[in-house]
């Protein structure tokens, strides 16, 4: 079983293990990370093995500086360095051109790379301190709800892996924001925190147009339609709808966004774990963070 270590000495426990070849659970300020260094090609082949996740699908690359970048990426665009500027250390994630030096292990094969810098201190630290960027996907089984605390890490892959840094819930709860970058216009892959005004804002009337596409069939591999799944039933209601009275429980996820997004995963882990078969959400408007929330439980509800 997975040990949860914390404080100096779980930093020390961590980049050792890191070192060694091991995947580690590593806090980051939306939901936690399966790591591995990305030098270590067997440490990567672990990472799909312990999610269970096909290996065409592409990780994300943690890096704790800037510069890192610039090991990983080439042709880096105008508006891309306009987004890194403002929202790193952030939940943004860009999709580069990769250097031919980037593992192919890491992009499924593809010329492009997912390059994020985490807000969370302790994923600073630890990169900085294996003198490495690591790559990670959401600490989770494949298809399942990422992990937001150490103990969800340990309650899904605990079998699995050696230890989990304890770096507290996670601030954000979702996911990053990916942004493609790779294009003249670039295009948002996943909803995350930062949000498309933020982003229109950032590149300006100026700037280049920013597309959406995250409704209908994604670009991101991986991003199937049932994704992010409970194995209760979400009936998904818009806030000015009716809400049946069915005895089913509801979850209001219509306002304080910043709060739902951060306890969103929790509520969809409480469902199952309290053996509830069905459960009515309600939804926020299609704005800001709205449409990541909206995103992951459409997600949730999906196929079934
Ligand atoms: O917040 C996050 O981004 C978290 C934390 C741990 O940093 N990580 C995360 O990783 O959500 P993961 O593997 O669950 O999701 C990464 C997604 C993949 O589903 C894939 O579609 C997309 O990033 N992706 C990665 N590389 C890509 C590429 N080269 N082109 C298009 N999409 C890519
Ligand atoms: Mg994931």
């Amino acid at each position: 079983m997975a040990r949860i270590v914390s404080g100096t000495e779980g930093i020390r426990e961590t980049v050792a293990a890191l070192r060694r070849g091991e995947v580690v659970g590593l806090p980051t300020e939306t939901v936690y990370g399966l790591a591995a260094d990305i030098r270590n090609e067997s440490a990567l082949k672990k990472i799909f093995e312990v999610k269970g996740r096909p290996t065409s699908h592409p990780l994300i690359v943690h890096i704790a500086d800037p510069e890192q970048l610039r090991e990983l990426a080439i042709n880096v665009s105008a508006a891309c360095e306009a987004l890194i500027r403002l929202c790193w250390p952030g939940p943004l994630t860009v999709i580069v051109t990769a250097s031919p030096r980037v593992s192919r292990a890491i992009t499924g094969g593809r010329d492009s790379v997912a390059v994020r810098l985490p807000a969370h201190p302790l994923a600073q630290t630890v990169i900085r301190d294996l003198g490495s960027p690591v790559a990670a996907p959401s600490a989770n089984r494949f298809g399942h709800v990422s992990p937001t605390t150490a103990q969800h890490v340990v309650e899904d892959l605990g079998n699995d892996i050696g230890l989990v840094l304890d770096g507290g819930a996670c601030d954000v709860g979702v996911e990053s924001t990916i942004v493609d970058c790779t294009l003249t216009s670039p295009e948002i892959l996943r909803h995350g925190a930062i949000t498309p005004e933020e982003i229109r804002q950032i590149l300006g009337p100026q700037g280049p147009e920013v597309a959406l596409t995250t409704s209908g069939p994604s670009r991101a591999p991986g991003m199937m339609e049932r994704h992010y799944a409970p194995r209760a039933k979400l009936v998904l209601h818009e806030n000015d709808e009716p809400l049946p009275s069915d005895g089913a429980p509801i979850i209001r996820c219509d306002s304080n966004l910043v709060e739902v997004a951060r306890g969103l995963y929790d509520q969809l882990r409480h469902l199952d774990a309290r053996h509830i078969p069905v459960a009515h959400v309600v939804l926020p408007a299609p704005s800001g963070l709205g449409y990541a929330i909206r995103d992951r439980l459409t997600k949730a509800a999906a196929g079934l």
